[in-house]
């Protein structure tokens, strides 16, 4: 049998797909490359030592599935295939809807076409909104402030919804908060189109050279030092979190959500210092204004995941640091140049 993980080429699905193949499953790869490379598959196969089948192919389109679902004995699928970037979804919001939206339902017709019943979602932080009260848990209240959350609002309600009519599927919806780092082999890791929205790529950007210098997004919040703070966890331990998932998946029936996180918060500042702490370089950094639509405080209570799913994180903000370093160093263009 095989999982099959949509949007696979990207940053975390590639981490996943090294971690379960490494685990012994079978993967199989579908990505329309919108914001990857099939360097990172053929990455994942070197490191590997197995041939990881990389279909070019839209998540949008049946037929695109359809090709995958019959030239492999898949039984459960990991869906990261989506757009991402939460400013361009303000922008170009029918993009964001018509991608995410249509990813999910299509997926679940050619699953059920296929007898396939085992799905785990990526899902995002995003949707607890502005709540205030922390550690975010499973239960609070969900709402979001911009399209790219909606969509994966939206999509854990579809997935519910359709979990319910069906006793005999599994879904699994994963939270989660800010992924970081890179495989410590420094051969995959995170490669943004142009301008990194985020802040770990930027960073790294700034410390290769590559930008001038780092705009803190505020320093007045209500946090230790002003900056914003967040759950940022190694992408290496949210991958071994999906095989978690597809374990848990294999066991029960239903709907199941969890939040992917280390439940401890850094501030933007902290990052920054550790930064240059562990790699010894320097991130010269200024204070800018706000960014619209950011929150001070946002981390996870990740206590259901420890009991039910059997997974904790491992790796440090020492581990997270080095690692992304490591990948951007050794790849200063990411994989534009391989
Ligand atoms: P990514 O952009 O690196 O990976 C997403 C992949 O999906 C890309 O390879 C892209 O080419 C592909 N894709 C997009 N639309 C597609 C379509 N219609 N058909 C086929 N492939 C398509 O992003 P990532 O950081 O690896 O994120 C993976 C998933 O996790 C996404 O759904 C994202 O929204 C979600 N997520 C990411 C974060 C984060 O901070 N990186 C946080 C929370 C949730
Ligand atoms: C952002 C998205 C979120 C998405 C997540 C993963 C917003 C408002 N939120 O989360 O929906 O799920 O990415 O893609 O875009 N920072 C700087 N300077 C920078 C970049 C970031 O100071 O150049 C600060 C931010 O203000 C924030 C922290 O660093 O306090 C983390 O930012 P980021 O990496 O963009 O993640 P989130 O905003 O948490």
């Amino acid at each position: 049998m095989a999982v099959l993980l949509t949007g696979g080429a990207g940053y975390i699905g590639s981490h996943t797909a090294l971690c379960i193949a490494n685990a012994g499953l079978d993967v199989v790869v579908l990505d329309n490359l919108s914001n990857s490379s099939p360097e990172a598959i053929r990455r994942v196969s070197e490191l590997t030592g197995k041939e990881i089948p990389l279909i070019i192919g839209d998540c949008t389109n049946k037929d695109d599935l359809e090709k995958a679902f019959s030239a492999y004995p898949i039984d459960q699928v990991v869906h990261f295939a989506g757009l991402k970037a939460v400013g361009e979804s303000v922008a170009k919001p029918l993009m964001y809807y018509r991608n995410n939206l249509d990813a999910s339902l299509t997926l679940l017709e050619v699953m059920a076409a296929h007898g396939c019943n085992q799905l785990v979602f990526s899902s995002s932080a995003t949707v607890y909104g502005t709540i205030q009260e922390m550690p975010l848990k499973e239960n609070f209240p969900l709402g979001c402030t911009n399209p790219y959350g909606w969509t994966k609002l939206m999509s854990e309600q579809i997935f519910r919804d359709v979990g319910k009519a069906d006793l005999g599927l599994s879904i699994v919806l994963l939270r989660y908060f800010n992924p970081v780092g890179a495989h410590e082999s420094g051969r995959i890791g995170e490669d943004p189109n142009g301008i990194p929205n985020n802040l770990m790529p930027f960073i790294c950007q700034v410390a290769k050279g590559r930008l001038e210098r780092l705009s803190i997004f505020g320093n007045d919040y209500p946090t230790k030092d002003g900056t914003g703070v967040r759950d940022y966890i190694h992408v290496m331990d949210l991958a071994e979190g999906h095989l978690a998932a597809l374990k848990y998946a294999r066991e029960h029936r239903g709907v199941e959500v969890f939040n992917l996180g280390t439940g401890v918060g850094y501030s933007v500042l902290d990052m920054v210092h550790a930064f240059e702490e562990v790699n010894h370089i320097q991130v010269p950094y200024r204070i800018a204004p706000r960014r619209p639509g950011d929150i001070a405080t946002c981390y996870a209570d990740p206590t259901k995941a420890h009991d039910l799913l059997h997974w904790q994180t491992h790796r440090t903000l020492t581990d997270m640091c080095r690692d992304a370093w490591n990948w951007q160093n050794n790849n200063p263009m990411g994989y534009r140049n391989a």
